[in-house]
């Protein structure tokens, strides 16, 4: 029998497998299910920046305080622009109204903790540093083991250079870091002008773990209705490929572990990204896809190929596939398929 456990966040876990943020971890009683799995920590479902937001919105117009449509200007332009312009006279209504969402959220982190024996990452989704940082301290005090921050920037504001939008994740960092003592993981999109440096800027900037990548809302095109909608909530298990590239490229090069999440739905698809040197996968569509059942497959599987291999634990692979380690560095850079073209056509 392998030794299967690693070092994340301060901790030592049982085994490399963690279950991902998402509706799975939504409730104490999915919690309870999702401990039951044999995973190794849960990160919870994210409260979102735009739910605090939302439910702060409807709190003014429940109340009747709103002025007009003021407040939905400023509601929008914090929405579209992420630039609060909320009226001084509303700060009260504005705090009363976060209290309400925060204290359920808060709850929750303390319930799931007290049910189940397995870590607690709670996770925030954000992507500004207002306000809500200070909140991340009642997290910790709620027992919380740890956080992981959900930040996606999507550079899609013609108006805002590459800086500009990179700017706002050291921001963040800084800001939560200062209310924290429990480790903070961040968990980012790929959509940077430099990823490999900024990658490796940002696991100099404090953070404990950086879990790559996020994959964001797919959106789609319904040719019958002419609608926006997302047809590929899931992923697809061919997907963990792209993070394996980057896993490889960056392992060795970076100041804090590296997590997987993306694409991870068998034993195979861990074992490779551990071998290209993520310390651990965090899984979610394949839960979606054939429940809790996956994981204890994933960590068998993990454990019978070790056996099969002879490695003891996981330090004893883990990187063994990165780039640095490879005879032709070159076979994680490789993006055109020129040999490969050549012998279709
Ligand atoms: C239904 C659903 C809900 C999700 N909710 C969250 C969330 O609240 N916070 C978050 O950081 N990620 C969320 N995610 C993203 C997952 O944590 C994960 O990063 C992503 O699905 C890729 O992993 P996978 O291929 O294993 O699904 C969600 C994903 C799905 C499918």
């Amino acid at each position: 029998m392998a030794d299967l456990s690693i070092q994340y966040l301060g901790m030592n876990l049982k085994n490399p497998v963690i279950i991902g943020s998402s509706g799975l971890t939504g409730s104490v009683a999915e919690v309870k299910l999702a401990a039951a799995s044999g995973a190794s920590a849960l990160v919870l479902k994210s409260i979102f920046e735009e739910q605090i937001l939302h439910e702060m919105n409807n709190f003014m117009k429940d109340t009747g305080k709103a002025k007009g449509d003021s407040f939905q200007k400023g509601y929008q332009s914090v929405l579209e622009d992420r630039e609060y312009d909320y009226e001084e006279a509303y700060s009260y209504l504005k705090d009363h109204a976060k209290e309400q969402t925060l204290s359920k959220y808060l709850s929750f982190v303390e319930q799931a903790k007290k049910a189940v024996d397995v870590p607690i990452i709670a996770s925030i989704n954000c992507s500004t540093a207002y306000d809500w940082t200070y909140f991340a301290r009642r997290i910790e005090e709620a027992g919380a083991d740890a956080l992981e921050l959900n930040v996606f920037v999507l550079p899609s504001n013609t108006m805002k250079n590459s800086a500009e939008n990179e700017k706002v994740y050291y921001d963040i960092i800084e800001a939560v870091l200062k209310h924290l003592h429990i480790p903070v993981a961040l968990k980012i999109g790929f959509y940077f002008s430099g990823l490999a440096t900024s990658v490796i800027d940002l696991s100099k900037s404090g953070i404990a773990g950086l879990v790559l990548f996020n994959r964001p809302f797919h959106p789609d095109i319904d040719i019958n209705t002419l609608e926006v909608n997302s047809k590929y909530l899931l992923s697809d298990p061919s997907e963990y490929s792209h993070v394996l590239r980057w896993i490889a490229l960056l392992s060795g090069r970076v100041e804090c572990p590296l997590i997987a999440t993306t694409g991870v739905h068998s034993a195979e698809s861990a074992i490779k990204l551990l071998l290209a040197g993520a310390t651990a996968v965090e899984v979610v569509s394949a839960l979606y896809k054939d429940g809790f059942g996956v994981i204890g497959k994933m960590t068998q599987g993990i454990n019978d190929w070790m056996d099969k291999k002879g490695f003891a634990t996981i330090d004893d692979f883990r990187g063994k596939m990165n780039q640095q380690n490879l005879k032709n560095p070159a076979e994680f850079e490789r993006v055109q398929f020129m040999r490969l073209y050549s012998k279709i056509v």
